[in-house]
């Protein structure tokens, strides 16, 4: 589905990105780990549009993506949920859902997408017209990957959902996710420092070390080798 092929990125002239080579399967849920600075966002930010390859090509479905614009990139399905969980503060719950749905494609579908939405998120429904500032940081990751939903993804990226979030909330967002992915035939790639879960939840999983990917593999091999385990999951 998407390909990346010699992927190389660079801020002011410092790489971040160096010779990236990897695939996400149809439907497949792929997990991208890596710790701090590792080039996890760079990589997300780039495969969305928000930044541009030094070298190296992106292709969806065949169709290279890498020239185009964020906008185009989002209308072809590739949705991202960013670092950080923004949200519009002083719109409600039900607003900030509905600007997921901006792309033109996503307009006639919006109300079904929403009661989908709600479905999957009933904690949203019930706070539909609640300010989105007054959320709780639990609730504010449900409205961001709900938002991120409206936009009919075919590959959802997600970058670090689990930052600064309470470890009982970390694995609520996981299930979701694991549901989502079931339930919709989502393909995901998921960017995490938080590995064990990743690995858990994922089929497959790609590490980045230094801007350089150093490890593909099956998740279940990943989360038993011995060099994973020690530099990731602190055994
Ligand atoms: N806007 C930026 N300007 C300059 N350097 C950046 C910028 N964003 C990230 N970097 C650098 O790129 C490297 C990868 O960062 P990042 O992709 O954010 O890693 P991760 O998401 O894995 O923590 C780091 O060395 C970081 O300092
Ligand atoms: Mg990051």
């Amino acid at each position: 589905m998407l390909k990346v092929e010699g992927l190389s990125v660079a801020y002011d002239g410092l790489k971040a990105l160096e010779g990236v080579t990897f695939e996400v399967r149809e439907g497949e849920f792929l997990a991208l780990i890596g710790s701090n600075g590792a080039g996890k966002s760079t990589l997300l930010n780039t495969l969305s549009g928000l930044l541009k390859p030094l070298a190296g090509t992106i292709t969806l479905d065949g169709e290279r993506i890498d020239h185009l614009r964020p906008a185009d990139i989002v209308d072809r399905g590739l949705i991202l949920i960013p670092e950080g969980k923004w949200v519009f503060p002083q719109m409600s719950v039900k607003e900030n859902l509905l600007m997921g749905a901006y792309p033109r494609r996503c307009h006639k579908r919006q109300k079904e997408m929403l009661e989908q939405v709600y479905t999957h998120f009933p904690r949203l429904k019930e706070r539909e017209r609640q300010m989105a500032h007054t959320l709780s940081g639990g609730e504010l990751q449900m409205l961001v990957i709900g938002r991120g939903l409206m936009a009919q993804p075919r590959l959802l990226l997600l970058d670090e959902p689990s930052l600064g979030l309470a470890p009982r909330l970390v694995l609520e967002t996981f299930e979701v996710l694991q549901t989502l992915h079931r339930s919709l035939g989502l393909s995901i790639l998921l960017a995490e420092q938080d590995v064990s879960h990743a690995l858990r939840i994922s089929s497959r999983a790609i590490v980045l070390e230094n801007g350089r990917l150093v490890m593909t593999g099956n998740s279940a091999d990943l989360l038993t080798d011995p060099e994973v385990k020690v530099r990731y999951l602190g055994m």
